[in-house]
């Protein structure tokens, strides 16, 4: 499919009306970390969905007399929230091509997270996965679909809600559906594309099934680096090159892993991963370290820990201090229990969120 595919060319009016869904986080196994123009990315990813960190997000839609500017309020957990149109604003400038209705209509958007604002915890995925399926359940009572859709009206509405999501956060793409999803074109992976995430199409062995992921709340500061700064420092980065390609050899090695259940090669894979991204941000110019003294504390914690007891349980970071704590639901007592007694005294207060794989955003309300 291209952009083309996804342009709204014909539409009817409806006076007004409103849409709620809900839409989670995601956590990337092999990392994005570098961008083309257009929200395009330097290289494939692979996520798990989550499945309780999420955004819940209605969208009032009512008629307005003249189609001139973007004219939307935006509310968080009912406060009003002007910081967050300036975002929203340049996500509708990008979108506004595919799906022409913007301007008609002035937008109410209520949002919430299950997650704490102030977590540290990306809602760009959740949230702006959140909104554009908001905007797809629009589209589809301008275009006058029945409410139960054809499997391929299905599939199209899922690829354009993650096409038009990509354009808000490049990430929030891999949010519309679960349990693993890969965004970015690759060879070995039927259907990839740059433009949205899919399902990962391979078998998957049970070992993967109901994978858990302890997110620890290090610090719950604000980003110390946007993710659009950190995607340019890719630019003319000294080690940029090797980096997408190993991204993209990662996964080649993910499809057997996940086939064969292999946690060894799962483990060195996932954590290189993290420490990769974390390494290119400490060697582009300007630098930065995002890890704090307690996620390395965390992490030589987690490492004596397998290597006394043979555990699988490992660690993810994102672009920040909090760390993602993934283990085999199996393991659940054993590394809860280690969860408690060694790793939450390194948690900011003390907080962390039990979370595990998830099955994508679910549809919530139509009015
Ligand atoms: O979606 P963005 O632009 O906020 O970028 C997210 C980048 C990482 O979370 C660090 C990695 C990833 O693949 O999710």
């Amino acid at each position: 499919m291209t952009e083309t595919d996804f342009v709204l060319d014909q539409y009817s009016q409806i006076d007004s009306g409103s849409h709620t869904w809900s839409s989670p986080s995601n956590i990337a196994l092999v990392k994005y970390w570098g961008k083309k123009d257009n929200q395009i990315p330097a290289n494939s990813s692979i996520s798990f969905t989550l499945d309780n960190c999420k955004t819940v997000t209605t969208l009032r839609y009512s008629k307005k007399d003249h189609a001139d500017d973007f004219s939307f309020e935006v509310f968080l957990d009912g406060d009003k929230k002007d910081s967050f149109k300036p975002k929203i604003e340049t996500f509708f400038k990008r979108i506004e091509a595919y799906v022409p209705f913007l301007r008609d209509y002035h937008f109410v958007i209520e949002t919430a997270n299950t997650f704490p604002h102030s977590s540290g915890i990306a809602s760009s995925a959740s949230g702006m996965s959140a909104l554009a399926l908001c905007l797809m359940s629009i589209e589809k009572e301008l275009i006058g679909a029945n409410v139960i859709l054809s499997e391929a009206e299905e599939s199209y509405f899922i690829k354009k809600a993650s096409f038009l999501a990509r354009l808000g956060s490049g990430s929030a793409c891999r949010s519309i559906e679960g349990d693993l999803v890969v965004w970015g074109e690759h060879q070995d992976i039927q259907g990839s594309s740059d433009l949205f995430g899919v399902k990962y199409p391979f078998e998957v062995h049970k070992n993967f099934k109901n994978y858990q992921d302890t997110i620890l709340l290090v610090d719950k500061g604000e980003k110390q680096v946007s993710s659009t700064v950190g995607h340019g420092l890719m630019h003319n980065h000294p080690f940029a090159e090797e980096r997408f390609k190993q991204a993209h050899d990662n996964l080649s090695t993910l499809i057997n892993v996940f086939k064969a259940g292999d946690l060894d090669t799962f483990i060195s894979i996932v954590e290189s991963e993290a420490l990769t991204l974390h390494a290119m941000m400490m060697a582009s110019m300007p630098y930065f370290i995002l890890m704090k003294p307690n996620t390395l504390e965390i992490i030589n914690k987690i490492w004596v820990f397998r290597q006394e007891t043979g555990s699988k349980v490992c660690f993810t970071l994102d672009a920040g201090a909090n760390v993602h704590v993934l283990y085999p639901e199996a393991e659940c007592e054993q590394v809860c229990e280690f969860i408690k007694n060694e790793l939450v005294a390194h948690c900011q207060n003390g907080q962390y969120i039990c979370d595990q794989i998830g099955f994508g955003a679910r549809l919530m309300k139509n009015e």
